[in-house]
């Protein structure tokens, strides 16, 4: 074969795998082919969030255990005072965060950073801030317990679940086959299947990805070229807009003290690697107009001033205002359907059920 054959033989097959690309993404949804130079550029670094719920490696998620999950995820007598269910510092009319800068838990104590979202944590490759938890599983294990959040004594989880008679017939329905299925590894699976289903698809700049031009308006399209060429995407990047590494805080220049308080070392804490140090996890963008304050101090109250500082500390630059808005302009067109998730009955206490402490 000739040079020219050669030639011709490969742009061939970069048109079929450029057109198996534009036509669908991995969950066999279409995308459409387009000319626009925006979209093609902006699809090598982003991806539309799939409709449906995101999955789970071993979990099958039966609408009886997503069911399950939702009452559990809601129920606030997972907490020693009956008072603080997941919901309360994940509220699904809050963007799945709790709109304050350090969350409220047991006896009005403070946690040491704000609630990232739940929506779309799937998607995370990690959870928590510093990556601590390596999935929605392990992460549900976390607050029940934790001494500032929900405060329920470890071995108090399980005799309080079988205390409220109503659960039983909940978890054989999940756990079918399970002999005892009111055990930890259930709950925190029912939590996690419920949790995976918390996604929101369809935000304008899905549409823009899978080949709808008109999906972005003049500000959002040149505020995501601003996004993309100056190097925001390098972290905010895939299917997430982020939750896929780490990144220093402070990369380009040290953020003010206030947003980087020295006693929190970040992912160092983890690995205790020295290079880890004030590195978090990158937070999801998705639904990020709905969810402020923001950083994991929650110090920062409005979106102007988070691309301000991000632009700043991990790049550098100081960026006209105009710039800013139409980065914020395009950062709210990533707030897509909530999820319409609803308020579970939960099943009531009996006269012998394990009591509230104050
Ligand atoms: C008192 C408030 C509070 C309660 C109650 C609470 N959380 Fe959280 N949640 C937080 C905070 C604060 C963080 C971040 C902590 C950190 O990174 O160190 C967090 C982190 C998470 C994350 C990680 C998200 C990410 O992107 O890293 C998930 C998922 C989550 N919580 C789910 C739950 C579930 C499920 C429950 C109930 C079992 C729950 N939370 C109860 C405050 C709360
Ligand atoms: C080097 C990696 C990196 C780059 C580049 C980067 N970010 Fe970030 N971004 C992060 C990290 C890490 C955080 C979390 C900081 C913290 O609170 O500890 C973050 C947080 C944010 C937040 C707050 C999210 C929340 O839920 O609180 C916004 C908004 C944001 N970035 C937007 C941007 C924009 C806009 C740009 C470009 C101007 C940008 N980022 C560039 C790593 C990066």
């Amino acid at each position: 074969m000739n040079k020219f054959a050669l030639g011709v033989v490969s742009m061939a097959i970069l048109a079929l795998a450029g057109c198996q690309s534009s036509n669908q993404n991995e969950k066999g949804e279409a995308i459409a082919s387009t000319n626009d130079a925006l979209i093609l550029a902006a699809r090598e670094q982003f991806k539309p969030l799939p409709d449906g719920p995101g999955e789970i490696a071993g979990i099958n998620a039966t609408p009886e255990l997503v069911a399950l999950g939702n009452m559990l995820y809601s129920d606030p007598r997972l907490s020693a005072s009956h008072t603080i269910a997941c919901a309360a510092c994940h509220s699904m009319g809050l963007g799945g965060a709790d709109a304050r800068s350090t969350s409220l838990g047991h006896r009005w104590q403070h946690g040491g950073r704000n609630a990232p979202t739940v929506l779309n944590a799937v998607y995370n490759t990690a959870q928590f801030w510093d990556g601590r938890a390596k999935d929605l599983t392990e992460q549900a294990g976390g607050p029940i317990s934790n001494p500032i959040e929900m405060a329920m004594p470890a071995d108090q989880v399980i005799p309080t679940l079988k205390s409220i008679p109503g659960y039983a017939d909940a978890f054989a329905k999940a756990f079918p086959g399970d002999k005892d299925p009111i055990r930890i590894a259930n709950v925190q699976t029912a939590i996690a299947a419920y949790e995976a289903t918390l996604v929101t698809p369809n935000a304008p700049f899905d549409r823009f990805l899978k080949g709808d031009a008109q999906a972005l308006g003049q500000a959002e399209r040149r505020g995501l070229k601003s996004f993309m060429d100056n190097g925001c995407a390098a972290c905010h990047s895939g299917v997430n807009m982020g939750g896929g590494m780490y990144a220093k805080f402070g990369v380009a220049s040290p953020p003010p003290a206030d947003l980087l308080p020295p006693g929190d070392v970040g992912r160092f804490a983890v690995t205790k690697d020295e290079a880890d140090r004030y590195s978090y996890k990158v937070p999801t963008l998705r639904n990020i107009a709905l969810t402020a304050p923001y950083f994991h101090t929650g110090k920062v109250w409005n979106l102007d001033e988070a691309v301000t500082v991000m632009a700043k500390t991990q790049l550098g630059k100081t960026l006209p205002q105009q710039e800013v808005s139409d980065i914020v302009a395009f950062l709210k067109s990533l707030t897509g359907d909530q999820p319409k998730t609803s308020v579970p009955v939960l099943p009531p206490v009996a006269g012998t059920s394990v009591r509230p402490v104050d």
